[in-house]
């Protein structure tokens, strides 16, 4: 008789683990309401330079505040907040800005967007966040900054990362699109970078409808990214004066409106998902050939976007990753692949051009022996996508403690029936 469900025998787990997302209830709905009643549908005019009666303001305040920053500029995506994270910096054709690997493609094409070049750097396989020591190496006189991936919502080394950008005078961006609500050394994401990017569309751990943040402690830095948000106008009474060519990124009240409601929640749910990852590991600590990312101990709350963990194929009787995800979906507990394929492998890099003209790559402004992407190689990025790396939704980690037990039952028992998997 088969014991696996793959192979026809029972399921460990009879339930949606996956808790509804986004939250919301009528706090989420008196708030929409007010605001289509308001008639005060954006922030406009005076509010722009008084920081006047604005949910926009309150939800920007309350997100520093909650992530132990200073200025937060609400815009209208992830992917846009990260554009304005560069531009604040000088991002500009001819300038290399290094990015990990494997990420999100927003981290990459942002810089291209600013006419930049991605330069990619490997991960850490302790982690999966950026190696500081690639990094390092890959420096040139054309780089202007590095976008530091809290991948999966683990944060970052921005100590490591902190001195290497110093040291070369380079901006340090943290894409936090994956991490609200967790903490490096106590304090909030983001807020140990020169400025950093969030993502608040609705799969995100803050959502808010589509939406993003930008988030410094840097008052100038936030000024710029206020003004290119803003079409180019400065904050104050010159504002009708256009100083820089710039976009309309502007968020409106309603996604700020729920937002305010949905940061009230982000701290009991990030600590939830902690705990409930914290459980997985120490769990996990019996079953040989699964286990946890390395939590540095400056990590001082991972909210897990996704809960990236190990499936080490030697320590599983050989057993390939893909066999093991396959019966442990079977099993009931839904289980994607970690991080994406290294973002060089895909199409858009192989050829080397974004537009007819060649612009950023073959440019007058950039080198004479442009970067060739096909010969990019990031062997742990490569390694731990292709065998390595499995993941849960936050939705999950936002379950009950019974059900992180039955993600255990089920761990347990494709082990004890390694024979009966390894026939799949
Ligand atoms: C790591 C990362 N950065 C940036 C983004 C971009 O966010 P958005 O989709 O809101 O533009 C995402 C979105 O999934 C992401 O995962």
């Amino acid at each position: 008789m088969p014991k696996l469900a793959i192979n026809g025998g029972s399921k460990t787990v009879n339930r949606d683990l996956r808790q509804p997302w986004p939250v919301h209830d009528e706090r989420e709905e008196n708030a929409v309401v007010g605001v289509l009643r308001s008639h005060k549908w954006w922030r406009s005019g005076f509010d722009y330079y008084n920081h006047g009666d604005s949910k926009l303001y309150a939800f920007e305040q309350a997100f520093a505040e909650f992530h132990n920053s200073k200025y937060a500029l609400a815009v209208s995506t992830g992917t846009t907040a990260l554009e304005t994270c560069l531009r604040t910096l000088g991002v500009e054709a001819g300038c290399e800005v290094i990015v990990p690997a494997s990420t999100y493609i927003a981290s990459a094409s942002c810089v291209m967007i600013c006419n930049g070049i991605p330069i990619f750097a490997d991960i850490d396989p302790r982690n999966y966040t950026i190696d500081p020591k690639s990094v390092e190496a890959l420096i040139t006189p054309r780089t202007r900054a590095v976008v530091a991936v809290d991948m999966g919502g683990m944060p970052c080394d921005t100590d490591a990362l902190g001195d290497i950008c110093r040291k070369h005078n380079i901006g340090l961006v943290s894409d936090c699109s994956h991490a609200h609500g967790g903490q490096w050394r106590g304090k909030g994401v983001g807020s140990h970078a020169d400025i950093a990017g969030f993502s608040c569309m609705p799969g995100k751990v803050l959502a808010i409808g589509e939406g993003g943040v930008v988030m410094t402690r840097d008052e100038s830095l936030y000024e710029k990214a206020f003004r290119y948000h803003h079409a180019g106008r400065d904050r104050g009474e010159e504002s009708l004066n256009f100083t820089w060519p710039a976009t309309t990124l502007r968020l409106g009240e309603f996604e700020a409106a729920i937002g305010l409601i949905a940061l009230t929640r982000l701290e009991e749910q990030a600590e939830i998902r902690w705990e409930n990852l914290k459980y997985l590991h120490k769990g996990m600590e019996s079953i040989p050939g699964l286990t946890g990312l390395d939590i540095d101990e400056r990590v001082t709350r991972w909210n897990p976007y996704r809960w990236h963990f190990k499936f080490i194929s030697e320590e599983f009787e050989g057993i390939h990753r893909e066999q093991f995800r396959k019966a442990l979906q079977a099993e009931g507990v839904p289980c994607g692949i970690g991080p994406t394929k290294p973002l060089y492998q895909f199409s858009m890099f192989a050829s080397g051009k974004w537009g007819e003209t060649g612009c950023p790559i073959r440019c007058p402004l950039y080198r004479a022996d442009p970067i060739d992407y096909t010969r990019v190689y990031c062997p742990e990025a490569e390694r731990i996508h292709e065998t390595e790396a499995l993941d849960l939704t936050h939705r999950i980690l936002l379950g009950p403690r019974e059900n992180m037990d039955l993600i255990l039952e089920a761990f347990q028992k494709l082990r004890n029936n390694a024979d009966e998997l390894k026939t799949n």
